[in-house]
């Protein structure tokens, strides 16, 4: 649950649909994780992947060009208007690729065939269950399949939700409380023990777990000042720092805006706003 609500609530409601539409910025913002995650599921020519929790689809089409004609990609998600939004750029831009299939389901339950890869980007922590769901994901591969994906290791050291969102707690009319602990949500998977021994209670004998660091570009304009505000925009409409002001007050959005553009204007330099991302990269079979 998201704030009382369902995960398909979540992220078919006003969430999903500010996703869509930034896809171009997000895809910006994550590709040189993206690079190692493909990098290290080394996909080969004619493999059949699924896409976990593949939102607007940057993931999926990369793979089917990956894989090429020979191969086959399902791209899985709950998210309705992220769907669209994949459905759409497959269309525009598979030439040459793998043919690709977006399924609405959910990843924890639904029988969606069988696979030589699974793959994730920042899609497998908002199971409800995430034993059952890995359980799941194992049997819908190959014996020899592997799981690769990427999750954020702890919010302290991602700096890309650290720097805005302390310019925003000070603002708000009680101080966020973390998440209890197994619950769906980014930093889930924080702890690498356990993430562990969760994949190998769910039938994967060999599981690797490497932390790597990426600075990420949240804002780039032709000036500092312009970079840091298009950084903030980005920081209050999308991910953890957003969710902090979702429900708030016009005015109270306004404040954080004008406080989270000043914590990063030092930041920015030659137009762009670069801050650390932390995540697990992870490999399962
Ligand atoms: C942080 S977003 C990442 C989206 C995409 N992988 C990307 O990198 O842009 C998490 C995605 O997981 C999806 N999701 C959450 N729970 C899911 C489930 N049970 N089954 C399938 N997808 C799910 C959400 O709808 C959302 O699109």
């Amino acid at each position: 649950m998201a704030g009382g609500i369902t995960q398909a609530e979540y992220w078919n409601g006003e969430v999903g649909t500010r996703w869509a539409r930034n896809q171009t910025v997000l895809d910006a913002v994550f590709a040189p994780l993206t690079e190692a995650l493909f990098a290290r599921a080394a996909l080969r020519t004619g493999e059949s992947v699924l896409d976990i929790g593949c939102g607007s689809g940057a993931t999926t089409l990369e793979a089917a060009r990956r894989v090429g004609p020979e191969g086959a990609v399902t791209g899985a998600d709950i998210s309705v208007p992220l769907l669209a939004v994949a459905r759409g750029r497959a269309e525009a831009e598979a030439a040459g690729a793998a043919p690709i299939r977006f399924v609405e389901a959910d990843v924890e339950s639904a029988d969606l065939g069988t696979y030589g890869q699974a793959l994730s980007r920042f899609g497998v922590m908002f199971f409800p269950d995430s034993a059952r769901a890995f359980a799941n994901i194992r049997r819908m591969l190959h014996p020899e399949g592997q799981l690769t994906f990427l999750c954020w290791r702890a919010l302290a050291e991602n700096h890309w939700v650290t720097v805005p969102r302390e310019a925003v707690v000070p603002l708000l009319p009680e101080i966020p409380q973390p998440p209890p602990s197994d619950t769906p949500g980014p930093f889930r998977f924080a702890a690498a023990d356990p993430l562990v021994a969760l994949l190998r209670g769910a039938g994967f004998g060999t599981v690797t777990c490497d932390a790597i660091d990426r600075d990420v570009e949240r804002g780039r304009a032709d000036t500092d000042a312009k970079a840091a505000e298009a950084a903030a925009h980005v920081a209050l409409n999308l991910g953890p720092t957003a969710h902090l002001v979702r429900e708030a007050e016009p005015d109270l959005r306004a404040r954080a805006a004008t406080a989270v553009t000043a914590a990063l204007r030092p930041l920015a330099t030659g137009g762009s706003v670069r801050l650390r991302a932390a995540c697990w990269l992870v490999q399962a079979r």
